[in-house]
């Protein structure tokens, strides 16, 4: 069906029985959560483009701006013929102000949301016509797993969007180093990281007034009840996002408005007024840290650039 994405082994995509079982562990544990990359079927890949044209959502704005300002250089430290592997590629459309500098050899998208990649590799090809593209639809935290990538130009690694902040410290460290791996020696990982700032900015990055973060987070009961035969009734629910600034992030839930009982995959969940279910997280950086954990993974910042009120920063990683 997919004219675009790469066939992989079922165990690799985000299929069905890997959503049932995380939902049933993740609702069976103490504190409740199911992952966020469960977020992205093709409803909340369409929601979560809405959310980066929201006013409140600053970030996605920022970083297209450093990119675009800053696009010529990193095609001059990637140097010519490049292949480039973007993880978590949603609509790829920074992607295209890196194409349009770079002019890779290959462009690799990797993502989990399978509709949408392959609606946004079509889109892309046919504005870019003679591009090589090689999508691949698979979960970017398994990149050991992932077939040999059919192309042998010098790897430039993309992880926009501030995916990185979803990942856990252990995670994201875990990420950084299988990346690094995967990239090789010659590589280089260009990384979009929102800053530590202001809470009340944040606060209001992931409530908007128009209410499409709590449609994106509310996405997943939808989900649940037409995947796994849930019964949530959408409107005894509701989204619930804060920053933690211990921890330096945004801490996102799904919260019960009353006490009820669920049925998904044929179990039953009761849920007390008030009980919370954690979707997503959204670390916040600071350049230390990202430098620290940089070096951890034996990458080694050679470039990073910021907009005028460091609110977001775009880092280019090569190997130490
Ligand atoms: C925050 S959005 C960023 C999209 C785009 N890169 C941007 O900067 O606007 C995260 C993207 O990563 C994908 N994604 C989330 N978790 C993933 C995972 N574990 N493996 C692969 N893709 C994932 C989602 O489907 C979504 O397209």
């Amino acid at each position: 069906m997919n004219g675009f994405v790469l066939e992989l082994d079922r165990a690799q995509t985000a299929d069905l029985e890997d959503f049932r079982r995380a939902v049933l562990a993740g609702l069976s544990s103490r504190p409740r959560a199911i992952p966020a990359k469960f977020l992205y079927d093709a409803r909340g890949s369409a929601l979560f483009d809405k959310i980066c044209e929201l006013p409140e959502y600053y970030l996605t704005r920022v970083e297209t701006e450093i990119l675009r300002t800053h696009a010529g250089e990193i095609a001059e430290l990637a140097g010519a013929n490049s292949a480039l592997i973007e993880f978590g590629s949603g609509s790829s459309v920074k992607s295209r102000l890196l194409l349009d500098a770079m002019d890779p050899a290959v462009y690799a998208p990797i993502d989990i949301s399978r509709e949408h990649l392959d609606r946004s590799m079509a889109l892309l090809q046919r504005d870019y016509p003679s591009l090589a593209i090689e999508a691949i639809c698979a979960d970017y935290m398994a990149l050991d797993d992932l077939p040999k990538l059919p192309f042998s130009s010098r790897r430039l690694g993309f992880f926009p969007g501030s995916s990185i902040g979803n990942l856990e410290p252990d995670e994201a460290l875990a990420f950084f180093r299988k990346a690094r791996h995967l990239l090789g020696g010659e590589g280089a990982l260009i990384l979009g990281v929102d800053l530590k700032k202001d809470p009340e900015r944040l606060h209001a990055a992931y409530n908007d007034s128009a209410g499409v973060t709590a449609a994106f987070t509310l996405n997943l009961l939808r989900r649940m009840n037409r995947e796994l035969q849930a019964t949530f009734e959408l409107d005894a629910f509701a989204h619930e996002a804060f920053y933690n600034s211990a921890d330096g992030r945004i801490e996102i839930y799904f919260r019960s408005l009353r006490p009820q009982s669920v049925t998904v995959a044929s179990r039953n969940f009761t849920f007390a007024e008030g009980e919370r279910v954690h979707t997503e997280y959204s670390y916040k950086y600071d350049i230390p840290q990202l430098e620290a954990m940089s070096r951890q993974a034996s990458f080694r910042l050679r470039r990073i650039w910021t907009d005028p009120d460091r609110q977001f920063a775009v880092a280019y990683l090569i190997p130490a």
